[in-house]
């Protein structure tokens, strides 16, 4: 970011957080694995940029450490004038989100609306923040230990004078189904919580399919095509390309460098494909004229590493598909 630009205003928020909350955060940290902790990291991420991300419970989900390791991120950011704050994609994927699952919901008005579900939800807070899904019944997917701590965390919010506000659900309905997606019978147990295959349905996949082997979110992606051919449906999920998942090399498996080609191929419709930088996820917030993302986006996508500098050209897709039956 260059010396003219201002700084995007982040901020550790105050943290209001009583003993029974902190101490689930201790759980968190002793006894998680990095998989089930980046539930929180995300969080920490929506919390810091508060003011672009409506997402007032994200930094009760996300806990103190990570919250403080954001916000020491963006320090160092701040410090060395960098281009790119440290969270933007994150705050960019979660709008680009919010405003796909609203346009989706409406395009379903008049039809019987849309059932949504989240696979690998984590700390998304939809359901008690989107008043598009007043009308939506959804459905968290995540581990069972995962879903329990949410759920602990947000009853101690409920009654906590300082978040109660923000607990009212703004969905139809809620159920949360604890699941490892990596299991073959994780679809029954959707079912069995109350998914009904014949609605339409949203399903939103969002920071997750990176996490699987190749194999496994080839099995999710085929599972969801499958259901396509029985209702109505609108695929939202996010890909990295090949170099984006070198950056973890323990973290990150699954990539595609055309998930526009490979939706199709798995019989999905009407593929979206955005970047970040584009006009639909932009929001405002890439500051800088010559930020990383612009240059990215001026670039063939078969390009895997920057012909100036060597780098490796990292890029993170959002995508939009539909199915429907023949
Ligand atoms: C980076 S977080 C993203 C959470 C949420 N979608 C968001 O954007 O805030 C990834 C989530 O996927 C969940 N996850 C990873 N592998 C999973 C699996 N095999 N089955 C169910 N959930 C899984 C993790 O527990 C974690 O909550």
């Amino acid at each position: 970011m260059s010396e003219h630009q201002t700084w995007p205003e982040l901020e550790l928020p105050d943290l209001l957080f009583t003993d029974p909350v902190r101490k689930i955060h201790a759980d968190v940290e002793n006894d998680w694995d990095p998989l089930r902790r980046s539930a929180c990291q995300t969080a920490a991420g929506r919390a810091l940029w508060k003011h672009a991300v409506n997402d007032p419970l994200a930094e009760l989900l996300a806990g103190e450490v990570y919250l403080r390791g954001f916000y020491e991120k963006v320090k160092k950011d701040r410090l060395s004038n960098a281009r790119e704050v440290s969270g933007v994609i994150l705050a960019v994927r979660t709008m680009w989100f919010d405003a796909k699952i609203e346009e989706a919901i409406n395009s379903f008005y008049g039809t019987g609306g849309a059932q949504v579900v989240l696979l690998g939800a984590g700390m998304d807070a939809r359901a008690y923040r989107l008043s598009c899904l007043k009308e939506s019944d959804v459905f968290e997917v995540d581990f069972p230990e995962v879903l329990q701590m949410k759920a602990t965390i947000l009853q101690a919010a409920a009654e906590s004078t300082n978040y109660c506000q923000h607990t009212t659900m703004t969905g139809k309905s809620l159920s949360r189904v604890a699941a490892d997606i990596t299991d073959k019978n994780w679809l029954q147990k959707l079912q069995k919580s109350g998914f009904d295959p014949d609605r339409n349905t949203v399903w939103v996949l969002e920071g997750i399919l990176y996490y699987l082997s190749s194999s496994h979110a080839m099995e999710v992606l085929k599972t969801i095509a499958e259901n396509c051919t029985i209702t109505h449906t609108v695929l939202l999920a996010d890909f990295m390309n090949k170099p984006s998942i070198t950056l973890s090399s323990s973290m990150f498996h699954f990539y595609s460098d055309w998930p526009d080609h490979l939706l199709p191929s798995l019989g999905f419709s009407d593929v979206k494909l955005s970047q970040i930088g584009d006009p639909d996820a932009h929001f405002g917030l890439l500051h800088d004229p010559v930020n990383l993302f612009n240059k990215l986006r001026g670039l063939p996508r078969s390009l895997q590493t920057h012909p100036d500098d060597g780098t490796p050209c990292c890029r993170l897709y959002l995508v939009k598909a539909s199915g429907s039956p023949n």
